[in-house]
């Protein structure tokens, strides 16, 4: 069995990485120096089997117009099944470059301009953007942080949940930043309050993959045959086997009122699985769940190092120890300060350091 080196650096400074991006670092930040953690993005290379299968296919030589093959889509059918459990079949599955593209596709196909969409802040910041750039509202349900852990407001989304126009829930499971691996109960309550009130629910599960034991995933749509039918199902291998480049989803739409629906959005312009996002997809889900295996283990260490340097070193700072994503969410509500002030704080923190 391949052991996979995590510790090895590889500079990608001489790549097309927007993370590494100096010019993007500068005018975004004021500083080229720091340390790019504001996207998640991962440094190390991916499994083997990714790389030979993306060589081989480069040396074909020919690069023609691609579809979306039943090779491609057996792979994440398979996955779901073996990882989650979760038997979907191939007919519900759709493509999209990404998952904000699929965002952005869904709100334009099920919403008109003026109707609301629910998320749960803090959350991925680009879900705002998707309501708002499409003409639609964003009604906001902030998540609670109770002793060191988040949790759903469902009182709260029971109220704006009955809001005229609200049309759609954006649920991101796992949740970035939070860290939360959902419950099979607090996806029932979700569920249950959007079907009584109509609302269509559009579950994020990009970081799927990413969970720390004893949590496990449990897919939106595998909760119960009446939430299947309710929701689409936004998967992707990208964050889990760091192909993010490569534009690769899977939009998971079970009922097929909605996926006709969906699809006939999609199809107007043209979209298929671009050939290397193809070949990725196949030998990540076929070949790649050992170096996910290594992975999550060193993910693992990683966050256990955060957790120790912080308690000896930054004590006012309080981790908030995921239970899947590889994402760290740094409680700084200790200092009190403003996010300027934060900021000027760290940059000058980070700059101590450096000297
Ligand atoms: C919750 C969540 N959704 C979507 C994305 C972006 O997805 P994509 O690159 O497939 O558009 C990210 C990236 O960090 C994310 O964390």
């Amino acid at each position: 069995m391949i052991k996979y080196n995590f510790d090895e650096i590889i500079d990608r400074g001489k790549t097309d990485s927007i993370k590494w991006s100096k010019k993007y670092l500068k005018e975004n930040f004021e500083d080229e120096k720091i340390i790019p953690m504001w996207i998640a993005d991962m440094d190390f290379k991916v499994a083997e089997p990714i790389v030979e299968m993306i060589t081989d296919r480069a040396r074909h030589g020919i690069f023609g117009y691609g579809h979306k093959s039943a090779e491609f889509m057996e792979a994440a059918v398979n996955w779901q099944k073996k990882r989650n459990g979760w038997n979907i079949e191939k007919e519900w599955m759709l493509f999209t470059p990404g998952i904000i593209p699929a965002l952005n596709f869904i709100v334009k196909t099920f919403c008109c301009p003026g109707d609301k969409v629910i998320i749960q802040n803090p959350v991925y910041h680009p879900f705002a953007n998707v309501i708002t750039n499409n003409g639609c509202h964003i009604v906001n349900n902030p998540l609670v942080l109770n002793d060191g852990k988040y949790e759903m407001n469902f009182s709260g989304l029971e109220t704006i949940a009955q809001y005229s126009k609200t049309k759609l829930m954006f649920l991101c499971s796992p949740h970035n930043p939070v860290g939360r691996v959902w419950t099979s109960e607090e996806l029932k309550q979700l569920g249950e309050i959007c079907l009584k009130n109509d609302i269509l629910v559009v579950s994020d599960e990009i970081h799927l993959d990413l969970i720390y034991l004893p949590n496990r995933h449990i897919p939106f749509g595998k909760v119960s045959k009446e939430f299947e039918m309710n929701s689409i199902v936004c998967t992707s291998s990208s964050k889990t086997f760091n192909l993010a480049g490569l534009q690769v989803s899977n939009i998971i739409v079970p009922n097929e009122k909605l996926r006709k629906k969906l699809n006939r959005k999609l199809s107007s312009i043209n979209i298929a699985p671009g050939t290397f996002a193809s070949v990725a997809q196949i030998a990540a889900y076929n070949k790649g769940e050992k170096w996910l295996e290594q992975l999550i283990i060193y993910l693992q260490n990683n966050l256990d190092f955060i957790d120790k340097f912080l308690k000896e070193r930054i004590p006012r700072v309080k981790m908030i120890r995921p239970e899947g994503t590889y994402l760290a969410w740094l409680d700084f509500s200790d200092f009190n300060l403003t996010d300027i002030e934060l900021h000027q704080l760290m940059r000058k923190k980070a700059k101590a350091e450096e000297s």
